[in-house]
């Protein structure tokens, strides 16, 4: 897969992109570009944003910068573009991404990534250049770089190698295989610690009990009433 993050801050991927999981599944083939929206501005003095129409507070991030971004990244039309890869610019407001979401974008061989900055995005960016707006919540951040690492972390787990054991990814929470339930609780050593014991189940080696007891667990915690982490 290739992911190509269109940002004013690049160098705040750099964490994110020295991440276990994020360089086995480069090793095993990803792609994590990041694109500086000032290194193609058209625009004197590396300007990208500007005040609202309208009136009001905040800078808002111009269309033709991000117009001209994506057209001397992949020298092509956007809009024609648009057609190819799935273009998702980060904003609040967008759709809410849920592991249904990470799935369905961790099996497209391209996905490219607009941050915000500031107020946000000239709505024309969303209607026109981009494919989806995702959000990663109902509150509001700084920017969309960290609302896009939270996007490439749950996609980029999903990808083949990026984590150990293949089939970590595939029974955890939220997963078709718990029904979409938040997983069940684990536990390690030490098996009693002051007074605080383990499920018996857990220590007795019996992996069809073990199994249903853990998908119990999901289903209770699933079903809201009985949410100990509530
Ligand atoms: Cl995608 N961007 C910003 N700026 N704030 C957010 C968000 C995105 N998702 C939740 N809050």
């Amino acid at each position: 897969m290739d992911i190509d993050v269109f940002t004013l801050f690049p160098e705040a991927f750099d964490w994110f992109a020295g991440q276990r999981h994020v360089r086995n599944a480069i090793a095993h083939g990803l792609r994590l570009d990041r694109v500086s929206f000032r290194d193609h501005t058209p625009l004197s003095g590396g300007q990208v944003d500007d005040t609202p129409f309208g009136g009001g507070a905040g800078m808002v991030l111009r269309v033709d910068v991000v117009d001209a971004a994506l057209r001397g990244h992949y020298g092509r039309d956007p809009v024609e573009l648009r057609e190819d890869r799935r273009i998702l610019a980060l904003t609040p407001g967008g759709r809410l991404l849920d592991d249904a979401l990470a799935s369905e974008l961790a099996a497209e061989p391209s996905l490219t990534l607009l941050c915000g900055r500031y107020e946000g995005f000239d709505e024309r960016i969303v209607e026109h250049l981009a494919t989806d707006a995702v959000s990663i919540g109902r509150y509001v951040l700084a920017g969309g770089e960290l609302a896009a690492m939270v996007l490439c972390d749950a996609v980029v787990r999903k990808l083949p190698g990026a984590l150990g054991d293949e089939t970590s990814a595939v029974e955890e929470s939220f997963s078709p295989a718990l029904e979409g339930a938040p997983e069940y609780p684990h536990y390690t050593r030490p098996a009693e610690y002051r007074g605080w014991s383990v499920p018996d189940v857990l220590l007795s080696g019996h992996h069809g009990r073990i199994r249903e007891w853990r998908l119990e667990q999901a289903r209770r915690r699933g079903s809201g009433g009985a949410n100990p982490l509530r």
